[in-house]
């Protein structure tokens, strides 16, 4: 008899939601009410769903301050309604200039884990303001301080807390507290935590976002945020300096495209791994009658860790910035490719991590994060996945700045084969170099069918995000599931190494016990992602499914 040991941490189910939420004209689904509220009303006034989701960004970084953030970077992929090319843009972390490859490892060459994560050194150069400002500015009709204006308003005026809120602050306090301004900013005056129903204003945070609404992105890369940046790295030597700020871009980039089953996959390009992986692992599995052998069952789930195995092996390898290497990005997404690989997977046998190295693609050509979709009355969607990495990043404020810093240079290889924070293996192709991005596994997501917006996505999780996007896409393609449905599923995961299949709660017992048979190590964990995802039926219909693994995730339209 199988002892069935119950998973560890939180539920799948936070909230109780089960039917996606149903509109004609906008929708937005963001982690967080107050966020999807004011991007909504920007819907309401006419806006567009840029003007809505850089509104959404921006709220976020007030009211979700583990992942919401003015301190990181993300990737915002937009595909508008007239069925134009969909285009992402780029807003990750980037190196300071004095970064080395080997700044994360003792002088014996042996890696100091808490350095990328904990200490100043562990920020990249913060993309989102210049990010948000770019997509507004190339397809927005706000202006940046209106766009800026609801999230002030939430900063200066405060907001009551929810429960969610006072647990992360509680749980994280034991790296929080050790940093003085960040205990100033987030906890009450006597270190205690900001109780449910309480109300939570950051006046420095308010003057920050004001900065950027009186001057642009120059209040925030240049005058006095920069100034207090560049003190808060002088004081606790960091290497960020006003140059690095100054030199800070985002990049206009071409999404990965890919297909499965005939509908058209866009999704993020690097120096995020995502859509590379999600349109392998997606080309793999097109040769399998998935729908046929069924949701979750023990064949499907067998084919999708495989082929996430040989995924992840090739990302360990092959993925880097390409502003500084090469990725054979053709051949990794190429359905030949996807085609040798699924020859080497064993219906009946789960073939361990050590026999699979990463693969041979065709040659190289040149060349607590948080999501939130949003969809207008014109069918334009945006996709955007942003992050400071952690929960609460570095755990460091900029000190009378209000916000925290990334710990973002954690998603660097800190040494070839020594894996990061969420295990992921590195090599040459993500070594730290000045002024490089960082590999990310972000996967703001947009599906098209015959032309049309058809299914908008993304997930945070880190190394998870991959294969938790992937699994909303099959449960709509593959199982026809609502979207609520397909965002509440059980989910699984593979990354190579370590070498086992993660799963959560809800996969029967009696089918771990077909995968163990198989040779799968199954390790039931606590919930994976916190999809915000949206739905546009081929009536033009709106269909919002928020994660509610996040119990302060909200889907609503008008
Ligand atoms: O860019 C990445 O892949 C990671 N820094 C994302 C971190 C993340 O999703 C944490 N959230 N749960």
């Amino acid at each position: 008899m199988t002892t069935v040991v119950p998973a560890s941490g939180q539920p799948i189910l936070e909230g109780e939601r089960f039917h996606p939420t149903v509109a004609r004209h906008g929708m937005v689904a963001t982690s967080h009410t107050l966020a999807t509220d004011v991007a909504l009303q920007v819907l309401r006034d006419g806006g567009n769903a840029i003007d809505a989701a850089v509104t959404a960004g921006f709220a976020l970084a007030v009211t979700q301050p583990r992942s919401g953030n003015i301190g990181g970077g993300g990737f915002m992929l937009i595909s508008k309604g007239d069925g134009s090319a969909p285009e992402a843009i780029d807003y990750r972390e980037r190196a300071p200039a004095a970064a080395t490859a080997t700044m994360f490892q003792d002088d014996s060459g042996e890696v100091v884990e808490d350095r990328s994560r904990f200490t100043h050194l562990a920020a990249g150069v913060p993309g989102t303001v210049a990010g948000l400002a770019l997509a507004l500015e190339r397809h927005g009709t706000l202006s940046l301080k209106e766009a800026l204006a609801p999230a002030i308003k939430l900063a200066r005026d405060g907001f009551t807390v929810p429960k969610r809120f006072t647990e992360g602050l509680e749980s994280a306090r034991p790296r929080l507290e050790r940093w003085p301004a960040t205990l100033n900013t987030f906890y009450k005056r006597n270190g205690d935590a900001y109780q449910p129903g309480d109300l939570f204003r950051q006046p420095a945070l308010t003057r920050t976002l004001q900065r950027i609404a009186n001057d642009g992105v120059k209040g925030f890369y240049e005058g006095k945020t920069a100034e207090l940046i560049t003190e808060e790295m002088q004081r606790h030597g960091g290497l960020i300096t006003r140059e690095d700020l100054k030199a800070y871009h985002p990049v206009v980039r071409t999404p990965v495209h890919g297909s499965y089953r005939g509908y058209d996959i866009y999704s993020m390009s690097p120096p995020s791994s995502g859509g590379t992986h999600i349109v392998q692992i997606l080309n793999i599995l097109e040769g399998f009658p998935i729908g046929q052998f069924g949701h979750n069952s023990a064949d499907t789930l067998h084919l999708m860790a495989e082929a996430m195995k040989l995924a992840y092996a090739d990302r360990s390898e092959y993925l880097g910035d390409t502003d500084y290497v090469d990725v054979p990005l053709a051949g990794l997404t190429s359905k030949a490719y996807a085609e040798a690989l699924r020859g080497d997977i064993e219906p009946g046998r789960a073939r361990p991590a050590s026999e699979i190295s990463p693969g041979q693609p065709a040659a190289y050509e040149s060349p607590e994060t948080t999501h939130f979709s949003v969809v207008d009355k014109w069918g334009n969607a945006v996709s955007n996945t942003y992050t400071i990495n952690f929960s609460y990043g570095s755990g460091i404020t900029v000190k009378g700045a209000g916000f925290l810093l990334n710990n973002e240079m954690d998603d660097f290889s800190a040494k070839p084969g020594v894996p990061n924070a969420y295990g992921l293996i590195g090599g040459e192709a993500n070594k730290v170099e000045p002024g490089k991005r960082m590999l990310s596994s972000m996967s703001p997501t947009i599906v098209k069918k015959d032309g049309r917006n058809f299914l908008v996505t993304g997930s945070p999780g880190g190394s998870r995000i991959i294969t938790t996007t992937l699994q909303v896409i099959m449960n709509v393609i593959d199982h026809g599931m609502n979207i609520q449905t397909a965002v509440n599923a059980p989910r699984i995961h593979h990354q190579w190494l370590p070498d086992e299949v993660r799963i959560e709660q809800g996969i029967s017992p009696d089918t771990i016990a077909l995968l163990e048979k198989r040779g799968h190590t199954v390790v039931t964990n606590s919930a994976m992602g916190a999809i915000q995802s949206i739905m546009i039926g081929k009536d033009g219909t709106l269909y919002g499914g928020a994660d509610p693994r996040r119990s302060t995730s909200s889907a609503r339209g008008y």
